[in-house]
């Protein structure tokens, strides 16, 4: 384990991965950046954390560097700051490829990741790509790690951080049904929180099993589940999940191309 992590762009994922490094007991050092000096400050109070006087601080102070600033403002945040070699920057910034970032982070080895707010608990799967030592031991602090063979396959499971919030909205929905239904308010938010985890217990303990030969086991004819289904199927609800992959993955690429990749940075000096 990296002896001491600095993030820059302290904002909620930041607060989220700095509550589960500290929950996963004795840690590294946590130095953070200081813009937006008043969470910064909260931060490190609560959960035993430094704050750096500037960003070339934090990366001076760091052994590995997670960049968390929103993706528009990632490479600019990371440009001009002390990178040293056999120093890590983990950017978990939307769809802002390894080539935008090599060139401004180097001589440090640059890695991308995919953590979510479950981090908070312990409970987040991280995508990462490429694998590397620091980034996964770092990660596995925080719940399972998942390396991918390459950066297109990274990002598509990148978007996966994206379902994990319509998640929250389906949950949202069918809670605020229950309790208009008579169900105590904080009945039905664990009822409905301990459904969606036993279906996702189920699944994980159950590798060998398709999750349509699952499905194929509760769908009784006539019963209320294949009923709901009819309804979100005829409201095509069932394929809109694939639809808004595939939106959110658009997103990611168009993020990505709004940044400048190593061979156009090169083109743009020798103009
Ligand atoms: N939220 C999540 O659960 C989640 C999950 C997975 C991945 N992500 C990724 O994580 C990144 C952060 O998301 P977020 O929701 O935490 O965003 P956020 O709350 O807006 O936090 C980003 C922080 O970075 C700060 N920042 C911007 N430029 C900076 C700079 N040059 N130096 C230091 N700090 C700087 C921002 O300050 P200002 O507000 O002053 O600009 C803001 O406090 C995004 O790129 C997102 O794609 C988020």
């Amino acid at each position: 384990m990296t002896a001491s992590i600095g993030i820059i762009g302290v904002g909620h994922l930041a607060g989220y991965l700095v509550e589960g490094l500290r929950r996963a007991g004795d840690g590294p050092v946590i130095v953070l950046s200081p813009r937006n000096a008043g969470k910064s400050r909260v931060l490190a109070e609560r959960f035993d954390a430094r704050v750096a006087a500037d960003n070339a601080h934090v990366v001076e102070e760091a052994d590995t560097v997670i960049l968390a600033t929103r993706p528009a403002q990632a490479v600019q945040a990371a440009a001009g700051l002390p990178w040293r070699a056999g120093q890590v920057l983990i950017c978990v910034a939307a769809g802002i490829p390894l080539d935008a970032l090599a060139p401004v982070a180097g001589p440090a080895t640059v890695v991308r990741a995919m953590p979510i707010s479950c981090a908070a608990i312990g409970e987040s799967p991280t995508s990462l790509y490429p694998d590397g030592p620091e980034a996964r031991a770092l990660f596995e602090r925080l719940g399972p790690v998942h390396a991918l063979p390459d950066e297109t396959s990274f990002e598509a499971a990148s978007v996966l951080g994206a379902f994990y919030g319509w998640v929250y909205a389906m949950l949202a929905e069918v809670t605020a049904w229950t309790e208009g239904h008579g169900v105590p308010s904080r009945t039905a938010r664990d009822l409905v929180a301990e459904t969606a985890r036993g279906a996702t217990g189920m699944i994980l303990d159950r590798p060998g099993e398709s999750l349509a030969a699952m499905l194929e086991t509760l769908r009784t004819p006539g019963g209320i589940t294949n009923r709901g289904l009819e309804v979100l199927e005829e409201k095509e609800a069932v394929t809109a999940w694939g639809a808004a992959c595939r939106a959110a993955l658009e997103r990611t690429r168009q993020n990505a191309a709004k940044e400048p990749n190593r061979a156009q940075r090169n083109q743009e000096r020798e103009l």
